[in-house]
């Protein structure tokens, strides 16, 4: 704040600052209140989600560890923010139709005070149909009531998988018919949160049917899964991860394309091929949502979630995604173009083997000389002009800053 902002209305008489005060909040609300307000998910949400590794066997005392871990190993100080409780929460309904936390979760106010108290924040999960994926209780006629529980409960993000509300698509005469359902579900949640007053980060999760990326953000999504499940394989990460050229364009502050939440940790892949995940992730300007028990995590596992120049390609302000630049087999360069002017650039070799290829500067836009920095390395790589080549074993990304000089 401008250190000489308050002085003028020290000086003012009482009156007058009633007055100046006045005049200062019509002018907020007439500019939108955008002071007070601040963007939800302005960069790509950042945190944890329990079901990648526990699945259903999540309670309260797990979610605490989580919270407590994601503090001491100073992951939230590199931006990690979200705690998400997945599916298997659900209770019953009480007599007026309010959904229950179930005896794994005796208390989710509580619980939610506890995270908070840490400096983070609570998700939670449900469905616009009857029941969720794993067959939990579901929102379907109770859109207003779930967010209204959900916000006295003190919860600040809702993932809303589609999981059984396809049933109820099932029963539309036409295709079109069965998507317009889809996108009026996913809208009602929409309203139903607003209504509540409470800010809440809004995930959907479709899995990226009938082109989600078009239609999401108007139906309030602040981020919309593009793919079916991840798993801890590399193969499958490859898939998501690869296959998300062409929609950098969906992507942008408040709205972002979401590939699925990191397996950074869990024991599946090489660090290499983790190395591979999160940069592909950061270049995507992806949720980063860490998917391991962070409560046992070596320390090569918080050097992979914490590097801090990893983590500023993906949250970089301008909030441009990246894609596909260049693919020759199994040889492929992404860029990210960032605030300041430089590029995030990832070479990946995709193919067990040993690879040597180049990134020429020139075909990215840059003219004369570029200053490079290698993130993974940490290490300042100096002055060059026209390409950088490199020898990249199997399965290995190098991840780039390019600066103009
Ligand atoms: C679906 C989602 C997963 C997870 C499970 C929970 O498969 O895509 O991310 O939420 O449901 O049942």
């Amino acid at each position: 704040m401008n250190p000489n902002w308050r002085a003028p209305l020290r000086a003012l008489p009482r009156a007058s600052a009633m007055a100046f005060a006045i005049v200062f909040l019509v002018f907020c609300a007439s500019s939108g209140g955008s002071a007070q307000s601040p963007q939800v998910a302005a960069t790509p949400p950042m945190g944890w989600n329990s079901w990648n590794h526990f699945a259903r066997k999540i309670d309260d005392a797990t979610v605490r560890a989580q919270a407590d871990a994601m503090v001491s190993s100073g992951m939230r100080d590199a931006g990690y923010v979200y705690i998400n409780i997945d599916d298997t929460w659900e209770g019953d309904r009480d007599a007026q139709g309010n959904i229950q936390s179930n005896s794994k979760f005796p208390d989710m106010k509580a619980l939610a005070d506890y995270v908070h108290s840490k400096g983070l924040k609570l998700g939670i999960y449900s469905s616009p149909g009857a029941k969720t994926c794993a067959g939990f209780e579901g929102s379907l006629n109770h859109e207003e009531q779930d967010a209204q529980t959900y916000a006295n409960w003190g919860i600040d993000y809702l993932k809303y998988d589609l999981c059984s509300f396809r049933d109820v698509m099932k029963t539309a005469a036409t295709p079109e018919a069965a998507q317009q359902m889809m996108v009026d579900a996913y809208a009602k949640m929409r309203d139903a949160i607003k209504k509540t007053g409470r800010p809440m980060v809004y995930s959907f999760c479709e899995y990226g049917d009938g082109a989600v990326w078009q239609w999401g953000p108007a139906a309030g999504a602040n981020l919309w899964r593009t793919t079916g499940d991840i798993n801890d394989h590399y193969a499958r990460m490859e898939t998501i991860g690869f296959s998300q050229a062409g929609l950098a364009k969906y992507a942008g502050p408040g709205h972002w394309n979401d590939p699925d939440m990191l397996e950074v940790g869990n024991g599946g892949m090489t660090t290499d091929e983790y190395k591979m995940h999160m940069s592909l992730w950061a270049l995507l300007a992806a949720p980063l949502l860490s998917g391991n028990d962070l409560s046992t995590m070596t320390p090569e596992t918080i050097a992979l979630l914490t590097n801090r120049d990893v983590i500023a390609v993906d949250q970089d302000p301008a909030g441009k995604q990246g894609d596909r630049v260049w693919a020759e087999g199994p040889m492929e360069i992404w860029s990210k173009p960032m605030a300041d002017g430089s590029q995030a650039v990832g070479m990946f070799n995709r193919q067990q083997g040993s690879m040597t290829f180049a990134v020429d500067f020139a075909k990215l836009g840059f003219t004369g000389t570029v200053k490079v920095r290698d993130l993974w390395a940490g290490k300042d790589l100096g002055t060059m002009t026209g390409a950088y080549s490199a020898t990249l074993a199997g399965h290995t990304v190098i991840l780039l800053r390019v600066w103009p000089q």
